[in-house]
């Protein structure tokens, strides 16, 4: 085994804390803000601060405004989830959203107005029309500055950018307090303790050849709770969003479905609306529907796209109504107020991942996690529309107040100066004969998770990625150092994890389709749940 040094002097130490949060979308934000009620916060982040799929968030929020909505936004979320939904994290979202969101008013979030009161928006599978936005579609961005500002507000709060979290650290009798972290300027390596750790690192759309999700969305959450011995569940439940951008040369980027919402129409390449041939609801359908019928008629018509079509809305008010969009589709030579817009499905959020209860508790004691990186329960097998911003706030305070909780439960703080371990070198490497290149086995990954364990998936196609997954995972093992190199390693272990639940759901269910198993299973409404602690044991629950 050979360790190679800090690549340059370490940097001062990092402030201690007593609780650590890791993500800073709207999750750990909000997640941070509660907790310093109770103590010292040390937020880390990878990259830059405010980089995290927060704030790309186009459409809205999901906001029952009136009483009796606050049921069918219920019965919305358990439509979608397909009877997989756990119903009281439900209750929890619609009940106490509507509290985060004047909350998040209060502290400067400004959402768009229709004459004295809120605009409320339709998207998919909603019965009302209650989705909340800023800015016309850029909500997200909205959120995350007002979140920001109270935030730095907060003299308890501390904060560290460029900082990538490694692992989850345990005590000896498995609690897990604190995180060995990466600092991605020096290389430098620090084991942190804290009394509790929020987990909020977000999606892992990159593990996908196409994705709406920024880079950072590389799974590190899920993994490194996998391997902390957490359980992680609904793994196989990946939503595709039916319309990304498809331009060869061009960056992905979402097309919020606020634009089918406001009346587009989709089209084949022949320039055929053919959603009313799969749904009733047409282009309102839900999500893993459009996103299957674009793929059958891509298939149908050989072609790596169809059309998104606004042109028949007035050109003043698509420019109002979607200024980041029409803006960002015009600098790709796109004027999307006169010309049908290439889109093809992405994969775009994840339901699946660590467990939790309603307060956030992973099966880790001392482990919270909310937001995307979190399977609280509110999903199941396919996200509602402008449910997750929500889900990241709600759970983001829930997991702060039980962290908090679990800190006064523990006794008095055991953290001290000979908690903040100093630097130390960078990870160790072990010597290996074999020459890996890391950026082609990312890219392999990414295309061997769109091909196989994507929109349309079946048993010989999951089995064979696994097989693959766990030659490369083997492979990986021992060797990453860089932050580049840690994130393809969690990208394989979720990409493994994904094909595993996959593999053992033999039915299609949501956003999860076998072609081997075409019919969905009414009443299978159990949960996979992944366990590394019990040597990969597959439990259904
Ligand atoms: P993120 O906002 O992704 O933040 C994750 C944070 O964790 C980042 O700060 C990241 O740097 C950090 N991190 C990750 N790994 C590590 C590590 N190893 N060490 C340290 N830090 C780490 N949802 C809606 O409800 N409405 C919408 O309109 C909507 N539109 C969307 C549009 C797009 C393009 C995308 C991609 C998603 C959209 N979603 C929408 C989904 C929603 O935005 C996300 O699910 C939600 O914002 C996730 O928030 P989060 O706080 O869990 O994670
Ligand atoms: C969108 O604007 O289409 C994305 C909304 C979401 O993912 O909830």
């Amino acid at each position: 085994m050979a360790v190679r040094r800090a690549r340059a002097a370490a940097k001062p130490t990092l402030p201690i804390a007593d609780f650590l949060v890791i993500g800073s979308g709207v999750a750990g934000l909000r997640a941070a803000i509660g907790l310093s009620r109770a103590g010292r916060v040390l937020i880390l982040t990878k990259g830059s601060p405010a980089e995290g799929s927060s704030i790309y968030a186009q459409g809205g929020v999901a906001v029952a405004s009136e009483e009796d909505d606050i049921a069918l936004h219920r019965d919305d979320t358990l439509r979608a989830g397909k009877g997989l939904c756990r119903e009281a994290a439900v209750q929890v979202l619609v009940e106490e959203g509507p509290a985060r969101i004047q909350e998040l008013i209060g502290w400067g979030a400004c959402f768009d107005k229709a004459g004295e009161g809120y605009a409320f928006a339709r998207e998919a599978a909603h019965s009302r029309d209650r989705i909340m936005r800023a800015g016309g579609d850029a909500t997200g961005t909205e959120m995350v500055r007002a979140l920001l500002g109270q935030a730095r507000s907060l003299p308890q709060i501390a904060w560290r950018d460029h900082h990538f979290t490694v692992d989850l650290l345990k005590d000896g009798e498995g609690r897990c307090n604190g995180a060995l972290v990466l600092d991605e300027s020096s290389g430098a390596v620090r084991q942190v303790k804290a009394r509790a750790v929020v987990l909020s690192t977000g999606g892992a759309g990159q593990t996908y050849a196409r994705t709406t999700n920024p880079s950072v969305a590389t799974g590190d959450g899920v993994a490194m709770a996998y391997r902390a011995g957490a359980i992680v569940e609904d793994m196989e439940f990946v939503q595709f969003h039916p319309t990304a951008l498809y331009l060869p040369a061009t960056p992905q980027f979402l097309l919020s479905e606020a634009m089918r919402g406001e009346g587009g129409i989709l089209r084949n390449i022949a320039g055929e609306a053919f959603m009313k041939r799969y749904h009733e609801m047409a282009e309102m359908a839900p999500r893993d529907i459009v996103s299957r019928a674009i793929w059958n008629e891509m298939v149908a018509t050989s072609a790596r796209h169809v059309y998104l079509d606004v042109t028949h809305l007035n050109p003043g008010f698509i420019r109002e109504r979607f200024p980041t969009i029409y803006a960002t589709c015009l600098r790709y030579d796109v004027d999307i107020t006169e010309e049908m817009i290439p889109v093809c499905p992405s994969a775009h959020f994840m339901m699946g991942g660590a467990w939790t209860d309603t307060y956030g508790a992973t099966s880790v004691p001392g482990l919270f996690a909310a937001g995307e990186v979190a399977c609280s329960g509110v999903h199941g097998a396919n996200r509602l529309a402008s449910n997750s911003l929500l889900e990241g706030l709600v759970f983001g305070a829930r997991a702060a107040e039980a962290a908090a909780d679990y800190a006064i439960r523990l006794g008095p703080s055991r953290n001290g100066a000979a908690a903040r371990k100093a630097a130390t070198s960078m990870l160790p490497a072990e010597e290996r004969s074999d020459q890996l290149d890391m950026e082609k086995l990312r890219n392999s990954l990414r295309r061997l998770m769109w091909a196989k364990v994507g929109i349309i998936r079946n048993r010989e196609g999951l089995q064979s990625a696994i097989a693959q997954l766990e030659k490369w995972e083997e492979r990986l093992k021992g060797r990453c150092q860089t932050r580049r190199e840690l994130e393809i390693q969690n990208m394989v272990t979720v990409g493994r994890l994904v094909a595993m639940a996959a593999l053992q759901r033999a039915h299609s269910l949501g956003a999860h389709f076998r072609s081997d198993f075409p019919e969905e299973l009414s009443g299978w409404d159990r949960h996979i749940q992944l366990s590394a602690s019990a040597s990969d044991a597959k439990r259904v629950v």
